[in-house]
C-alpha cells in the first residue's frame, strides 16, 4: 500500500492510541505461565503483540481476542506443551527474545523463527546467557533466526548485559524464573522496566538494587485482570506531528509514562515542545496520563539539545521521528545509537537516506546521525524498508514538507500502530 500525503494546515483532535506493545508482550506470556486466567482491557491490537498470542496458542494456551480485550488461561509456570509447529515471532524481536527465555525452562525442542527482517536480526545476546544457564541453543550462521531451544532446569546466573537491550535482560530474568537459585542481571545503562514491574504484579519476587535486578525461582504466578495503558512510543508521532504543523493541538488520554521510557516527554520539553501531562496515576505500578500537545513555534526555530549517553536508549524506539524533528527544526545530533542499526531495518541508514531524499542534509556516523536542519523538506517517494517506525516517521515528515509524500509499503505501521494512517487523517486538517 502507499499512502499519500501533504502538508496538514493544523493537527487537532483527541488521538486514541493502541495498548503499550511492550507491556501487552508482557502480560500476554506471563498470563499463559501463571494459574488462573488473566484478562487485559486495552491490549495492543499491533501485529507484533498478535505474533506473541499466536506462539502462546501453539504452546497449548487458550486465547481469546474480543476487541481490544485479551484473556488468557494460565497453564502454570511449567504448563506450557510443545508445538507441533514452528513458531513464527513475525517481525517482533520481543516475541522471540522473551519467549526463549520462557521456552529454555521447558523440558523440550522448540523452534522460533520470523520474517525475513527478524531473520537478520542478532540472537547470540540471549543464547549467550541461556547457554549458561544450560539451557541448549541451536542457531543459524552463529546467532540468527530460526533458534532451536531444548530447555529444562537451568542454573541461576548473575548476568551483565553487554548491549543496553531490555529484550536481553527480561529474556535472562524470565529464565530465572526456571533457575536452581536466584538469577540476578545487572545494566550499566537502564532500559524499559516493564518485565520487573509485570513479574511483581503477577507474584514473583524482584529486587533491584543498584543496577542488579535479581529473581527468586519458582514462583507461583497468579493470573491478573490489567488494563494496559496508551503506547508512548506511538504517542511519540503525533507530539511530533503537533510540534511541527502550526495551530495543532491534541489531546492523548490514557498513556504509559513508565520513568524509563518518560525521558521522551522531558526531551521534547527541553527541545520547546508545549507540553503538560495531566491527570497522573498509576495502575498495576505502570504511571499513566493524559498528553497535552500545542504547536510550538519556539521548537522550531532552536537546535534540538543532542540525544547520546542514557538518553539514547531510553529513546531508542523515537529516534526516527526525533531526527524528523531535527531536520524540520535548526538541527540534531544523535550519538550512541548503533542499536538502531539492528533493529526491525538499520534505521540509522534508513533515516538517512529518507531525509536525503526529501532535502535533508545529514551525514551517518557508525553510532547516530549529524542531521544540519534548518532546509524546508520537499516531498519524496519513502522507502520505508518494511519497518513500521520509518514509515511513520517519515508521514511525520511530510506533514510539514512542501508537496506530495508517498509512503511505500505503508501497511508496515500495523506492526505496531494499527488505525495509525485513519488515526492521523482523523486529526489532520
Ligand atoms: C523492547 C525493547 C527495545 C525496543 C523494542 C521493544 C521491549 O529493544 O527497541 O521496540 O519491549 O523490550 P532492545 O531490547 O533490543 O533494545
Amino acid at each position: 500500500m502507499i499512502k499519500s500525503l501533504r502538508a496538514a494546515r493544523t493537527l487537532s483532535g483527541v488521538v486514541n492510541l493502541p495498548g503499550d506493545k511492550s507491556i501487552s508482550h508482557r502480560y500476554a506470556m506471563l498470563a499463559a505461565i501463571s494459574e488462573g486466567t488473566s484478562v487485559f482491557s486495552g491490549f495492543a491490537s499491533s501485529r507484533d503483540c498478535h505474533s506473541t498470542l499466536d506462539c502462546l496458542r501453539a504452546l497449548g494456551v487458550e486465547v481469546s481476542v474480543s476487541g481490544d480485550t485479551v484473556a488468557i488461561q494460565g497453564r502454570g509456570l511449567s504448563g506450557l506443551k510443545k508445538s507441533r509447529q514452528v513458531l513464527d515471532a513475525g517481525n517482533s524481536g520481543t516475541t522471540i527474545r522473551l519467549l526463549s527465555g520462557i521456552l529454555a525452562g521447558h523440558p523440550f525442542e522448540t523452534a522460533i523463527t520470523g520474517d525475513s527482517s527478524l531473520s537478520g536480526r542478532p540472537m547470540g545476546r540471549i543464547i549467550r546467557p541461556l547457554q549458561q544457564m544450560g539451557a541448549v541453543v541451536e542457531s543459524r550462521d552463529g546467532g540468527l533466526p530460526p533458534l532451536k531451544i531444548r530447555g529444562g532446569q537451568l542454573k541461576s546466573v548473575r548476568y551483565t548485559l553487554p548491549v543496553a537491550s531490555a529484550q536481553v535482560k527480561s529474556c535472562v530474568l524470565l529464565a530465572g524464573l526456571y533457575a536452581d537459585a536466584t538469577t540476578a542481571v545487572e545494566e550499566t545503562i537502564p532500559t524499559r522496566s516493564h518485565t520487573e514491574i509485570a513479574l511483581r504484579e503477577f507474584g514473583a519476587t524482584v529486587r533491584i538494587s543498584g543496577n542488579w535486578i535479581e529473581v527468586d525461582p519458582n514462583p507461583h504466578l497468579r493470573g491478573q485482570t490489567l488494563r494496559v495503558p496508551g503506547d508512548l512510543s506511538g504517542a511519540a508521532f503525533f507530539l511530533a506531528g503537533a510540534a511541527l504543523v502550526p495551530g495543532s493541538e491534541l489531546l492523548l488520554p490514557g498513556v504509559g509514562l513508565n520513568p524509563s521510557r518518560r525521558t521522551l516527554l522531558d526531551y521534547l520539553v527541553r527541545s520547546g515542545l508545549d507540553l503538560k501531562v495531566l491527570n497522573e496515576r498509576e495502575d498495576a505500578g505502570e504511571p499513566r496520563g493524559d498528553l497535552r500537545v500545542r504547536y510550538s513555534p519556539d521548537l522550531l526555530q532552536s537546535r534540538m539539545p543532542p540525544i547520546q549517553g542514557n538518553d539514547t536508549a531510553s529513546m531508542i524506539d523515537e529516534i526516527p521521528v526525533l531526527a524528523v524533528l531535527g531536520a524540520h527544526t535548526a538541527g540534531l545530533e544523535i550519538s550512541d545509537a548503533g542499536e538502531l542499526r539492528v533493529k526491525e531495518s538499520d534505521r540509522i541508514s534508513a533515516i538517512a537516506a529518507n531525509l536525503r531524499a526529501m532535502g535533508a542534509e545529514v551525514s551517518e556516523k557508525p553510532d547516530g546521525l549529524t542531521i544540519q536542519g534548518g532546509q524546508t523538506l520537499q516531498s519524496a517517494d519513502i522507502v520505508t524498508r518494511n519497518d513500521h517506525r520509518i514509515g511513520m516517521a517519515f508521514a511525520v515528515a511530510a506533514l510539514a514538507a512542501k508537496g506530495e509524500t508517498r509512503i511505500i509499503d505503508a501497511e508496515c505501521a500495523d506492526v505496531s500502530f494499527p488505525g495509525f494512517w485513519e488515526t492521523l487523517a482523523g486529526v489532520a486538517r
